[in-house]
């Protein structure tokens, strides 16, 4: 195996993605299935061989299933974001922009510790707001491959990564913040918006899986790339290389 490290640091984010966040998936699934059949079979006083407990095991798995999506988020976008702002050196070409992009990391990683700690409802809500507003932000900066042509909604971005990565990033976000709303609500509408959107998100996971799976065979190895991108992607079509001479 000979990997150089561009190509080692572009495996690190479906490394994590596959060994670590879809086992988690599996894991909270399987619970969030569990917790449902026991409310349901102890509505009214009946019995269940499900333990009480399941919930909030649902619960703890799920919290931390929420903050490691956000974080494979982060991951998936910063290597190509790393890669353009020290091919551009943005440091010295537009320190604002720049300043704006470290800006957002600390208020994206900020702001998700915080949502984690906050109570009261409209605490939840700013820190929820800010950190998928920061996350959107990152992931629209420029080097970060959308399939949309560069701009938003054109091309084929309905099989792209990017947008049903965004999306089930943010859903994870919201999840984490109405956590006391599911307890608190008596007529079960949180509960029910929580299960509707969260299964949206595992049908986005599965997509992530995938357009991601997709993505590793067509981006070429780090020495290949040269003579990858002299192809034509239009007419499929690749520069001949030259036979090697007959003796
Ligand atoms: C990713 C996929 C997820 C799915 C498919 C899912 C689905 C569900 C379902 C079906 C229920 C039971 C609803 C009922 O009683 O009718 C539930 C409960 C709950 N979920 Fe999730 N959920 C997911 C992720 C999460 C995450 C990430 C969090 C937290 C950050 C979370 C927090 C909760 C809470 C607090 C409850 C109430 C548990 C209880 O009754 O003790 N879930 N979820
Ligand atoms: C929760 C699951 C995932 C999320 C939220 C996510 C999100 C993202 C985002 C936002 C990007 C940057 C945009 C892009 O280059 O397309 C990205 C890149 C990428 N993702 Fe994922 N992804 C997930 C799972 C996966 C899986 C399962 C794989 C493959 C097995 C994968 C493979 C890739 C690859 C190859 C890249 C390009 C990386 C690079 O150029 O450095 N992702 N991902």
């Amino acid at each position: 195996m000979d990997l150089g490290l561009p190509d080692i640091l572009r495996l690190i984010h479906p490394i994590l993605a596959v060994t670590v966040i879809f086992p988690s998936i599996g894991i909270v699934v399987y619970m969030a299935l569990q917790t449902r059949q026991r409310r349901l079979q102890t509505v009214e006083g009946g019995k269940s061989k499900i333990p009480a407990g399941v919930g909030q095991e649902h619960l703890k798995v799920g919290r931390w299933l929420a903050g490691a999506v956000v974080g494979i988020e982060l991951l998936g976008i910063t290597r190509p974001l790393l890669d353009k702002i020290i091919k551009d050196q943005l440091w010295s070409k537009d320190p604002t922009q720049f300043a704006l992009v470290l800006l957002m990391y600390v208020v994206a990683i900020g702001s998700l510790i915080c949502l984690f700690r906050a109570r009261p409802k409209v605490w939840r809500g700013v820190f929820a707001t800010l950190c998928g507003a920061a996350v959107v932000v990152l992931s629209l900066q420029p080097g970060i491959f959308r399939r949309d042509n560069g701009q938003l909604f054109q091309g084929e971005w309905y099989v792209s990564h990017w947008y049903s990565g965004v999306a089930a990033t943010l859903l994870m976000i919201f999840s984490l913040a109405i956590i006391q709303d599911i307890y608190q609500d008596r007529t079960h509408r949180w509960r029910v918006a929580h299960t509707v959107l969260n299964s949206i998100a595992v049908l986005l996971f599965i997509g992530q899986g995938v357009t991601g799976t997709r993505d590793l065979l067509e981006i070429p190895l780090n020495w290949q790339e040269p003579y990858i991108y002299q192809c034509d992607f239009v007419n499929k079509t690749c520069p001949q290389i030259a036979p090697p001479p007959q003796n």
